[in-house]
């Protein structure tokens, strides 16, 4: 158990190191956003850190409060939050629009926009125009992009012009339709071939790794080979940070959840009994009562 979980645990008002007093990232105290030196000193220093994924910016401002360092205003907005099927209808535009509220909501973390589906497979320059336009009308601090080597001139070109990069290598959803939803990696040849896709992103100036759906053992290898941090999502234990999707996370998704997923609340059937208890009191009367009724 680290210090301030033993703190908490033991009823102490004890708040977490903040990333601005040099110790850890995980805690809700410093008003600077965390920057991506910040997450590279966290790997030099061996700190795990938590990312979720925030598409509004009251959703947002929560996890700030919880000291979340880093959210990721992730494509899987397509799925979660517009009711697409998948990732892939995702615009610039909507990406814009959702990547600025999560911005407006928080002070604290760093926020990470997807680069959706069809704004940098072109190719470099139409990459920086996306990324670019995230950091100027969203504000955000970073991008994600998906793709080992096929990715790496835009990642290359992104980076020089000063806006940091996320890379996605392992299951990659925007490419579902040639990849489908399968463990990447398995076997000696997918296994080599991850490897070099997560140092060809390192070497052209990622700043992190995220490892979708990857056998543990192999996550394992790539983290202790990085000198970049690795973030997780069905990934196994040993990546240098781990992220879920919040409404995987929030128990609010319906249907069958991977297994890689963890559900640390309930909150559909929360908000269902919520709805249902207002449309009971609506339909007997009982709402609005007295004390909610102006004179
Ligand atoms: O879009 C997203 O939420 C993601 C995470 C699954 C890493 O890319």
């Amino acid at each position: 158990m680290t210090q301030h979980v033993a703190a908490r645990t033991a009823g102490q008002d004890t708040a977490p190191p903040t990333a601005d007093d040099g110790r850890t990232l995980y805690g809700g105290k410093g008003t600077r956003r965390i920057t991506v030196r910040d997450i590279g000193l966290a790997k030099e220093r061996g700190e795990k850190w938590p990312m979720l994924t925030a598409y509004d910016a009251m959703t947002a401002s929560v996890f700030d409060e919880a000291g979340i360092p880093v959210l990721l205003v992730g494509d899987s907005m397509g799925n979660v939050h517009l009711g697409y099927e998948t990732t892939v209808p995702v615009t610039m535009d909507e990406m814009t629009v959702l990547a600025a509220a999560v911005v407006r909501g928080t002070k604290r973390p760093l926020i990470v926009a997807d680069l959706p589906f069809g704004s940098y497979q072109e190719g470099p320059t139409q990459a920086l125009r996306s990324a670019m336009r995230l950091v100027k009308d969203a504000g955000v601090g970073a991008v994600k992009l998906e793709g080992g080597e096929r990715s790496h001139r835009q990642i290359e070109l992104i980076v020089e012009a000063g806006i940091p990069v996320m890379a996605h290598i392992g299951l990659t959803p925007q490419s579902v339709n040639t990849m489908g939803y399968r463990v990447q990696g398995r076997g000696e040849e997918a296994a080599q071939q991850l490897l070099r896709d997560a140092k060809a992103v390192q070497d052209a100036g990622a700043f992190a790794v995220v490892l979708e759906l990857v056998p543990a053992e192999l996550a394992a290898e790539v983290t202790r080979t990085l000198h970049v941090p690795t973030v997780g999502i069905g990934a196994g234990p040993d990546t240098d940070a781990q992220v879920l999707v919040t409404t995987d996370m929030l128990g609010l998704t319906s249907g069958r959840m991977p297994r890689f997923v963890k559900q640390y609340a309930q909150l559909r059937s929360v908000m269902g009994d919520a709805a249902r208890a207002f449309a009971d009191e609506v339909l007997d009367g009982a709402f609005p009562a007295e004390e909610h009724s102006v004179h």
